[in-house]
């Protein structure tokens, strides 16, 4: 059995990227939800039935294990999807992004920026989460709208002048620590290292998720022994954007064979 990750679109190619670096031997099924991405600016419903939805369909594709990359979806669905599918797929689970970037959060510092989706910062889920690990810390969030547009489209400049601009936002808080609290966002890391500086650790999930999966493994013995080891791995999107294809092949560097998938039938797809 297979390890999913699942992301609404491109940006959780770069988790994937970093949990194959990691652990090459397993193998792997990317699902971007790419013809309904953004999710960060949709209602909690929809965000909730699309993410089951593509969960799902990892599941049927033989995952034993989905990581939930996309942090909109680990803020408002991800309970609810756990225990709906803990009954549907006895044995199998899903997995997020957002609290092991709150754990890391809280070790790296007390003044701590959070930049997301909209949906996220509503949500208030990683304020709550690194609360829950230490009440001292001060948590801004800064919704970043424009940003998963831009990625997805491929317009790297604009993103990067709207980056500078959304940062301003910190200027009067002296943060100690910036989670990078989208899966778009680790694509922008070195520019975001750049405009804040050495003072601010940057927390980029691609650099934290795949220890904690291998720890994870380490304490769950009976779905590491369920994965199978032949080093595959299948991309999948629900629409097939020249930016996504582009991304694999750069990040996996050899001719990805990327499919569409349907996640529900074609009617009833919006
Ligand atoms: N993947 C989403 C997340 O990490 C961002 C993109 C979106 O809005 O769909 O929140």
């Amino acid at each position: 059995m297979k390890i999913g990750v699942f992301d609404s679109g491109l940006g959780g190619l770069v988790i994937a990227y970093s949990l194959v670096s990691k652990m090459p031997q397993y193998d792997y099924i990317y699902l971007g939800d790419t013809d309904r991405a953004p999710y960060g600016n949709r209602p909690e419903r929809e965000i909730l039935e699309y993410t089951s939805q593509g969960v799902e369909a990892l599941f049927k594709k033989g995952c034993k294990l989905v990581i939930v990359a996309c942090n909109s979806a680990s803020a408002d669905a991800l309970r609810v999807i756990q225990r709906q599918h803990l009954k549907a797929w006895p044995g199998c689970n899903t997995l997020g992004v957002l609290i092991p970037s709150a754990e890391q959060a809280v070790i790296s510092g007390q003044r701590i920026g959070v930049i997301c989706t909209q949906a996220t910062a509503d949500s208030g889920a990683f304020t709550r989460e690194i609360h829950k690990l230490s009440a001292t810390a001060e948590v801004f969030h800064k919704a970043t709208p424009r940003l998963v547009d831009n990625i997805e489209s491929g317009q790297m400049l604009l993103a990067k002048h709207n980056l500078q601009q959304y940062l301003k936002a910190f200027s009067g808080h002296n943060i100690d620590t910036l989670v990078l609290g989208c899966t778009h966002y680790p694509l922008l890391k070195k520019e975001i290292r750049g405009f804040l500086g050495d003072a601010v650790n940057v927390i980029s999930q691609d650099e934290i998720v795949p220890a904690k999966l291998q720890d994870y493994l380490t304490r769950h013995k009976e779905i590491a022994s369920d994965l199978s080891t032949g080093s595959n791995i299948e991309f999948f999107a629900t629409k097939i954007t020249p930016t996504i294809k582009k991304l694999a092949c750069q990040l996996f560097s050899k001719s990805v064979l990327m499919e569409q998938i349907y996640v529900v039938g074609p009617s009833a797809r919006h």
